[in-house]
This record gives structure tokens, C-alpha cells and sequence, in this order.
């Protein structure tokens, strides 16, 4: 929109709409509620424009960059192994009935995890620890949050750097939609005693593939008191609950390709055994 046909300019600070500005607006039903209202702020009252403005920038962001699935599940095991993992695991879980199938994804590793103030930073579109640091895997300060959001609407982090004292962020494009703030400001990080149980079911139930999960899948624990102790000193699991936006819709195929691709894309970690390599579970 051009603001010279459409604004009348009393001075740098009041300016005035005219009807055919506010007309010009047509967003769609299911466009941000807050975004609308940051918009129809800056239209009628010449309030002050953020270089981003977050309640739409966030979901167009989910529609970028990502060929599939498992490239997208694979920033996540670049953090991993960019931060040390040893071990990294990859779980799409599948509830409900056929026709209202929902398949969630978990990134589990074991690598040194985030200070609170890490993560929060960290749950920013732009944070980053390694920004144009060329030697390692990252650094945009995207991958993590494109990629998560790429897959469902919204995605949450668990970092610890000691037992039991899970630092979470959640992430929730909805939320962002709803927020009537020009300036979106992120959440101190929660610390959490106990995973929520669907994050420990995944983790300590077999999953329903590979069949005869008894010779195929290796449990990461049978409860969620080996759990805790499993899941040690250090370590990350970004989940992806209820995914919209999947390559494959059943969580078979979506293991089969992720399997296959990740295989190959990682063989050289995989292969090496000395204790810097990620193992494919
Ligand atoms: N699994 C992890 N373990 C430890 N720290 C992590 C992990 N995942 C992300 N981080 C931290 O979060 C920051 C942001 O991650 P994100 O993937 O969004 O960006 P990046 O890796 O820095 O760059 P890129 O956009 O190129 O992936 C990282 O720089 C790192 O500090
Ligand atoms: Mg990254």
C-alpha cells in the first residue's frame, strides 16, 4: 500500500486515514485477530511500525523453507549434534481413530542443553548462540523455530543442565495471532520438576512401529522414574504436538522416509564410535 495515495499528512506525527485506505484492508477470515488489530492501530492512528510485525510474520514463517518432513526434523538433529549429542532419537506419535488420525513428533538428544536464558534466547526467530559463526552446522538463528513450526502450530522446548530441572518455552502461532501488542515479548522460560505425561509416554511406551516393538525399538525407559534418571545431567526434546503439516499422514511412512533419509544424510556420524558420533535410533 502506498501511504502517499492513501494518508493525509498533517505532520510527521498525526496522520489521518482516508476511507479508502481502511477499505483497502481485506484479510481473510482466519488472519490473525491481533495482527488486525496492530494494523488497524498503525492505519488510523499513525502508530509506531515494528520492522516485524509478529502476529503474521509468524505464519508465513510455517510456510517456508522445508522440502519435507524429515528435512525439517533434521535442524533439530543438527542442533543436537552441533551441541554434542551422543544420542538422538526421533519419535512420531499416532493417536486417535483413522479418520481423526494426529501424529505428534518428539527430537530427543542427550547433548549439553540450554541455561534458561539460552533458551530463551534461543525460542527468539533470529537467536542464536553460533550467529554467522561459519565452523559449526547453524547460524541463522532459525532453524530450530522454522522447522518445528514448518510440521505443527505450535512446538515446545525442554532443556536441562541438571536432573530433574526441565526449563521449557512454548512457542504457539495462535497465541502470537491473538496478542494485540506491536512489540511481542517472549516469556521467561518455566522450570518444570516432571516432563507432562505425554512427553513421558512417548518416551517410555513402545511406539506402534516398527512391529514387534519388543525385538525393534529400544526403550528409553520403562517408567518415568528411569526416565528421569535416563535422561541424566544434560539434554534437549523440542515436541511437536498434534502436526499439520506432515509429508506423509500415516506415521509409518513418515518413520520409513525419515529412517532412509536421515541414514544417509548422517552416515557419517552414525558410523563413527568414539563418543562425538549421534546414534540413529
Ligand atoms: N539441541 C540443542 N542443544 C543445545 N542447544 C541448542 C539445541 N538446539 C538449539 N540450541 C540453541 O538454540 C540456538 C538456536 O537454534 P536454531 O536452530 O534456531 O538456530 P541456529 O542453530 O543457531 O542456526 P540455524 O538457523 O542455522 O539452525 C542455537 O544457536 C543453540 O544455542
Ligand atoms: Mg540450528
Amino acid at each position: 500500500m502506498s501511504s502517499d495515495l492513501n494518508v493525509e499528512s498533517t505532520n510527521a506525527e498525526e496522520l489521518t486515514l482516508l476511507p479508502e485506505a481502511e477499505s483497502a484492508v481485506s484479510w481473510g477470515d482466519s488472519a490473525p485477530k491481533g495482527g488486525k488489530a496492530v494494523l488497524g492501530r498503525i492505519l488510523k492512528d499513525g502508530a509506531k511500525v515494528p520492522l516485524f510485525l509478529g502476529q503474521t510474520l509468524v505464519n508465513s514463517l510455517r510456510d517456508m523453507g522445508y522440502n519435507s518432513t524429515t528435512s525439517a526434523l533434521c535442524e533439530h538433529v543438527d542442533n543436537a549434534i552441533q551441541w554434542g549429542a551422543t544420542e538422538i532419537r526421533v519419535y512420531f506419535h499416532e493417536s486417535g481413530r483413522q479418520d481423526d488420525r494426529k501424529i505428534s513428533a518428539l527430537v530427543y538428544d542427550n547433548a549439553r542443553g540450554m541455561a534458561p536464558n539460552v533458551l530463551k534466547v534461543a525460542t527468539a526467530f533470529g537467536g542464536s548462540l553460533v550467529f554467522e559463526n561459519r565452523g559449526g552446522i547453524g547460524r541463522y538463528g532459525m532453524g530450530m523455530k522454522a522447522a518445528a513450526l514448518s510440521m505443527s502450530p505450535a512446538f515446545e522446548v525442554y532443556s536441562w543442565q541438571e536432573p530433574r530441572s526441565y526449563y521449557s518455552m512454548i512457542l504457539d502461532v495462535d497465541e502470537i495471532g491473538n496478542s494485540r501488542s506491536n512489540l511481542i515479548e517472549l516469556p521467561d522460560p518455566t522450570l518444570n520438576e516432571n516432563l507432562p505425561s505425554e512427553i513421558v509416554g512417548i518416551l517410555t511406551r513402545p511406539m506402534t512401529f516398527p512391529k514387534n516393538p519388543s525385538e525393534s525399538q529400544t526403550l528409553l525407559a520403562k517408567d518415568a522414574d528411569e526416565l528421569a534418571q535416563r535422561l541424566g545431567r544434560s539434554g534437549t526434546i523440542v515436541y511437536m504436538p498434534e502436526c499439520d503439516r506432515l509429508t506423509y499422514r500415516k506415521a509409518s511412512t513418515l518413520v520409513d522416509h525419515a529412517t532412509k533419509e536421515m541414514g544417509r544424510i548422517y552416515r557419517r556420524w552414525i558410523s563413527k564410535d568414539d563418543g562425538s558420533a549421534a546414534r540413529k535410533d
